[in-house]
């Protein structure tokens, strides 16, 4: 695990290299554009509203790892990073996503952050209100004329405590109020700012209202979970940890825009004109230019946010795009097409790679699954004419291939139950014999 913030633009191309193989130039473009923003940080305040970010567009054929690349920066960001497909979204006014929802992701995502943080360091006033609220509980204050002194009362409490947090009391049955939880609808997919507002207000009227509350028999420690987020509502500052998360999002903000290529609308379309595409991109300017937008948590200017796109491009090209959206994405890199050479990588030496995933699925089966050099290539090697006969579907074509090979022992594991299968390449010709027999049937089996 690296730290993404702070990481040289070697580290995270060396952290990329663990599990998306070849494809350099578009890790080095990304590995810089996170480097500039970290130094950007770093700037004094006159001149740090001066540095934009360059917005990069990645154009690479099907398969060849653009989405594998955002997915595997997502697990190292210590960013607020979404990821989103442009596909999804509608101009403004039709029904469904619009495109600022994209921003108000991003800050939701960048809240919970700061949430996570905020709790992290406040752990022990929050321990401390829950066996407080316990305590109180299983020992309530003493009424005003009763005999026992408030010593003696202080003396019982402080042992409570103790049993309390040793978790003694942990079985004991308790019983408690609870809110029937009211679901204002946490998705806020499309909504608008006015529609968020009274949510907010609406959902806290009916706090303050306390309508609907049931009693309920729990152990003390069920209850030590539920008090859990009343005590981090109650210690932790609100409004603070929203102006966080707007600053988080606004200045370190990443939104990866897959598939932008599906909202370009090609010449060779015969659907020339699609406004709704058109219209979705229209509505991306000024996103991606820098605008306010509103959210549950305030308003986000979205100037320094950094966006990265990626297409395939094969029914459309980059020029598609209007042209005001395409310099916006100054910053362009092409990912390589793969050879049986990268296939034959891609199998081997990820981290995590197809082989080693079977591998571990097969050894739940107490099969123990090994590749002979020579089948691995042949692998690659089919895979790859699969792709130059049929359609190139990258490194997906793997799936496809290896799923063929291995089907008879993954459907009949519980015969080699302790035992060693080893694939050999006569085995990958034999279950793709049909493949090479015949071309036609490769277009449907692969
Ligand atoms: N260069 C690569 N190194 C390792 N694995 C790869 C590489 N390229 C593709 N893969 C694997 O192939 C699969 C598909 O890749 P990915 O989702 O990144 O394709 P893509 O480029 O986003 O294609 P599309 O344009 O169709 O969305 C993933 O399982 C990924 O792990
Ligand atoms: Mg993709």
């Amino acid at each position: 695990m690296i730290d993404a913030k702070n990481a040289t633009p070697s580290e995270i191309v060396t952290y990329l290299d663990e599990y998306v193989i070849g494809q350099s130039s578009a890790k080095r473009t990304i590995a810089l554009a996170l480097r500039t923003r970290y130094r950007r940080m770093q700037l004094s305040p006159d001149i740090v509203d001066e540095v934009m970010p360059k917005n990069i567009l990645m154009i690479g054929s099907t398969g060849v790892g653009k989405t594998e690349i955002a997915r595997r920066l997502a697990k190292i960001m210590n960013f607020p990073f979404i990821k989103v497909e442009a596909s999804k979204y509608t101009e403004v006014g039709y029904v469904g996503r619009d495109v600022e929802s994209m921003v108000r992701d991003l800050v939701l995502f960048s809240y919970n952050m700061v949430k996570d943080e905020f709790e992290a360091n406040s752990k022990e006033g929050v321990e401390r209100y829950i066996i407080e609220k316990i305590v109180d509980k299983l020992l309530p204050p003493p009424p005003k004329l009763s005999t026992t002194s408030d010593e003696k009362y202080e003396q019982l409490r402080d042992k409570m405590t103790m049993r309390v947090i040793n978790g003694e009391m942990d079985d004991k049955k308790i019983t408690i109020e609870v809110s029937k939880s009211m679901n204002m609808g946490g998705d806020e997919s499309g909504s608008h700012i006015e529609i968020v507002k009274i949510q907010e207000s609406l959902s806290s009227m009916f706090d303050s209202l306390g309508v609907k509350k049931e009693k309920r028999e729990v152990s003390v420690k069920e209850e030590k979970e539920l008090l859990r987020n009343e005590a981090i509502d109650s210690i932790l500052d609100k409004e603070d940890m929203k102006r966080e998360a707007l600053r988080k999002a606004q200045e370190e903000g990443i939104i990866f825009i897959d598939e932008i290529d599906k909202i370009a609308v090609g010449t060779g379309n015969s659907s020339r004109t699609d406004p709704n595409k058109e219209g979705v991109q229209r509505d991306l300017l000024p996103i991606v230019e820098g605008s306010t937008v509103n959210t549950k948590y305030g308003q986000v200017k979205t100037d320094h946010i950094l966006f990265i796109s990626a297409g395939a491009f094969h029914l459309s090209k980059p020029s598609d795009l209007i042209p005001e959206l395409q310099g916006r994405f100054p910053l362009r890199v092409e990912l390589e097409n793969l050879t049986e050479e990268t296939l034959y990588k891609i199998l081997t030496q990820p981290k995590n790679s197809l082989l080693k995933q079977y591998q571990a699925l097969l050894e739940v089966e107490d099969v123990n699954l090994e590749f002979d050099e020579s089948s691995i290539k042949a692998l690659a090697k089919i895979s790859q004419q699969a792709n130059e006969k049929t359609e190139d579907i990258g490194a997906r074509r793997l799936h496809t291939v290896i799923e063929k090979v291995l089907e008879t022992i993954s459907f009949e594991a519980e015969k080699y139950s302790g035992q060693t299968v080893t694939v050999t390449e006569d085995m990958v010709e034999k279950e793709l014999s049909e493949f090479y027999e015949n071309e036609d049937i490769a277009h449907y089996i692969l």
